[in-house]
């Protein structure tokens, strides 16, 4: 038996899972005892050259109005086009899945109520750590948990470039390129450098989480457009290495989110992952402490993750849906305290650092310029406060 299947979008994503769907036909078959038959790419460009140019449209209307097209891949990227052509999908009755995190983050809410109306299914697995499979596990295999946290390294790219940095000592320019041309980076790679991508991976965990919606908007957001080679040198100094880690903690007066980057003592495990790897470590009340490990990113990986939801929407009852409800979750405005990595300067040493009780230098302290401390226990808003006179260059939380 076969099914037809279709990809929009030849792109990085997109490619690989044409180029899966084709070469890995007999693995499939083997597990699955059916067929998926690629019938159709979308893409506005052509490819002649490929052995499957045939397969190429421009037109959506020839997937929609092909009855035996059952599922597509959604491989586009961005919120807008991708969002016309899914809901498309969608409304002709065709299940759906997708690598779009921009999409699930900030529309999934009609997606889903779309999926239902009309009695086919959306999934998302690639969105969140590429190969990773992690939402399904969550969903499947935590049912007798409540989520207490997820947190961890969720975006490939700028991982790629920390690690380049501090293992080659490159600029992050230079790491950003190798990163671009290893097939990590989105499209417009200030997504990943600014922390929106890893944003909108821990909304969609933390969505899953609370079972209510929470919006990549509503939290805390900076990348390591800060980082320097003078961090990464510091944070050694203080036995860490600098990683950019999002977080979710379920509390009392609501969730508590975060994306920024952070010093992670070196005895801690996600100070190991390095280069393309992500970590997702999620807690469970029941369970404890698990973790996701993998590729968080490129084609092969990304592309597995999207050709194992076709797979699975060909078998899936439609009502088997891994939606939050359009409800919003309550976050938290508690402001939590932690020890805090800042490098700052323009002022006289660290006069205005006086206030504070526990100061550990890690710059020269006759070194006027540049001033590197971690200060514990304290709240990022008093250290920004106590700076306001500084030109700071970068504040990262030291990882508990
Ligand atoms: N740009 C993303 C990353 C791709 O680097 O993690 C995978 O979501």
């Amino acid at each position: 038996m076969s099914i037809r299947v279709a990809v929009l979008g030849h792109g990085v994503v997109g490619s690989g899972v044409a180029e899966i769907l084709l070469h890995q036909k007999d693995c499939i078959f083997a597990q699955r005892k059916e067929e998926l038959e690629l019938a159709y790419i979308l893409d506005v460009r052509s490819f002649p050259d490929l052995p499957y140019a045939s397969l190429f449209v421009q037109d959506i209307n020839t997937i929609l109005q092909d009855e035996s097209v059952s599922v597509v891949a959604e491989c586009i990227g961005g919120a807008t086009v991708a969002y016309d052509l899914v809901s498309a999908c969608l409304q002709a009755k065709k299940s759906v899945c997708t690598s779009n995190k921009e999409l699930i983050a900030t529309r999934g809410n009609e997606l889903f109520a779309m999926a239902k109306e009309n009695g086919v299914n959306l999934l998302y697995e690639a969105c969140v750590g590429g190969g990773i499979p992690v939402l399904r596990p969550i969903q499947t295999c935590f049912g007798a948990n409540n989520i207490c946290k997820v947190s961890g390294i969720l975006n490939g790219t700028t991982n790629y470039i920390l690690s380049r940095m501090q293992e080659t000592g490159c600029k992050m320019e230079e790491a950003l390129k190798e990163a671009q041309q290893k097939g990590y980076a989105e499209a417009v790679p200030t997504a990943d450098i600014e922390g929106h991508d890893a944003a909108r991976k821990i909304s969609i965990l933390a969505s899953m989480a609370t079972g209510k919606y929470v919006s990549p908007f509503d939290l805390p957001v900076c990348g390591i457009q800060n980082v320097t080679a003078e961090d990464l040198k510091y944070a050694s100094v203080y036995d860490c290495s600098v990683k950019l880690i999002a977080e979710f903690e379920a509390e009392n007066e609501g969730a508590q989110l975060s994306v920024g980057p952070c010093l992670v003592p070196n005895s801690h495990l996600l100070a190991h992952v390095n280069g393309v790897q992500n970590a997702v470590r999620v807690v469970g009340d029941m369970v404890g402490e698990t973790v996701f490990y993998g590729p968080g990113a490129g084609k092969n990986p990304t592309a597995s993750a999207v050709v194992s939801d076709m797979i699975t929407l060909t078998n899936l009852a439609p009502v088997e849906r891994i939606y939050w409800s359009s409800e919003p979750a309550k976050i938290s405005e508690k402001e939590k305290t932690a020890d805090y990595y800042v490098r700052f300067s323009g002022q006289s040493g660290a006069k205005p650092l006086s206030g504070f009780e526990n100061v550990s230098f890690l710059s020269d302290p006759e070194n006027q310029a540049t001033c590197a401390v971690v200060v514990k226990n304290t709240s990022r808003s008093r250290l920004e406060k106590a700076l306001a006179d500084a030109n700071i260059g970068l504040i990262a939380r030291v990882m508990a």
